[in-house]
């Protein structure tokens, strides 16, 4: 018997609610309207305004806010009330220069836990009642590829974010049978308000970002958007505990680089 081909080009979130922390600007705009896009009414929380946002609305979707500070407990009640299928954690931050850990101020850990761990846990434990209830769900964690691979001057910072990845993969088998999948995206080199890479790397260095991942860069806020469509869709329903890492390549090369006079190098020198 021939099989259908269960994919048809239509919108993959129509009549899903979604709820986007950081949702105003950078990975977590793009998260927004790729989503509404594909017909979600989505619930952005967020410190800052959304402003006018541009999107096709085609295939049904919406875009509204919720001003909120996620390091605030409890949440506002509407995002509880707007009883999400889809759940996006995507506010983090390093919070500042780097710092040998060495010369860290304890309250700086607090800090970082505040704006990295303890707002995600939070918020989905007050959203895993109504996606139990309901028998469906898909929470996606932003991480970093810092997370897998280190970041010296901000070992605190992908402490909390490694501890993301595993409460991704642990929150995930518990609560799979209840049908709701937990996933992680790991993103690196994505031009942000956070890490702007127009402004931090100067006109004449930008012929070596091949250098710095085989895919080159800097990526952009909709190259993470869609997979994360990708995860919150039935596209993904059989992946659950995974992290998805956009990042041009960078975790995958672990420091080789391409030689000045071809081939690969992992040492100090790049003849
Ligand atoms: N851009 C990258 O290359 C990159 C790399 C690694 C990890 N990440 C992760 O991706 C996620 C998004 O990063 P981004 O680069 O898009 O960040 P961004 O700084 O560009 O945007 C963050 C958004 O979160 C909002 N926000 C900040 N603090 C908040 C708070 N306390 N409460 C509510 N909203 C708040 C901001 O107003 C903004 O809209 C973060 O978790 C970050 O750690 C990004």
């Amino acid at each position: 018997m021939t099989e259908l081909c269960s994919f048809t080009p239509a919108a993959l979130l129509a009549g899903r609610r979604a709820v986007v922390t950081g949702g105003a600007a950078g990975i977590g705009a793009a998260v927004a309207r790729a989503f509404a896009a594909h017909g979600a009414d989505v619930l952005v929380a967020d410190i800052e305004p959304i402003g006018s946002v541009e999107f096709d609305a085609a295939a049904g979707g919406s875009i509204t806010q919720v001003e909120w500070d996620v390091r605030v407990s409890p949440c506002p009640p509407r995002i509880v009330e707007h009883r999400p299928h889809i759940l996006v954690n995507n506010v983090g931050h390093y919070l500042q220069p780097p710092h040998t850990f060495a010369t860290n101020a304890p309250a700086l850990w607090d800090e970082l836990h505040d704006i990295n761990f303890a707002h995600v846990l939070r918020l989905t434990q007050a959203l895993l009642p109504g996606m139990t209830e309901r028998g469906t769900g898909s929470i996606i964690n932003l991480t970093t590829v810092e997370g897998h691979r280190a970041i010296p001057g901000h070992a605190v910072y992908s402490g909390y974010k490694a501890a993301l990845t595993g409460f991704t993969r642990s929150l995930a088998a518990e609560i799979g049978p209840a049908g709701i999948r937990v996933n992680a995206v790991a993103p690196d080199l994505i031009e942000s308000v956070q890490v702007p890479y127009a402004a931090l790397v100067p006109e004449e260095d930008r012929h070596l970002w091949p250098t710095w991942s085989p895919l080159g860069g800097p990526g952009r806020p909709d190259d993470v958007a869609g997979v994360a469509l990708f995860l919150a869709s039935d596209l993904s329903r059989f992946v659950t505990g995974g992290t998805i890492h956009v990042d041009g390549g960078t975790h995958a090369a672990g420091g080789w680089v391409p030689r000045h006079s071809g081939g690969w190098t992992n040492r100090p020198r790049n003849p």
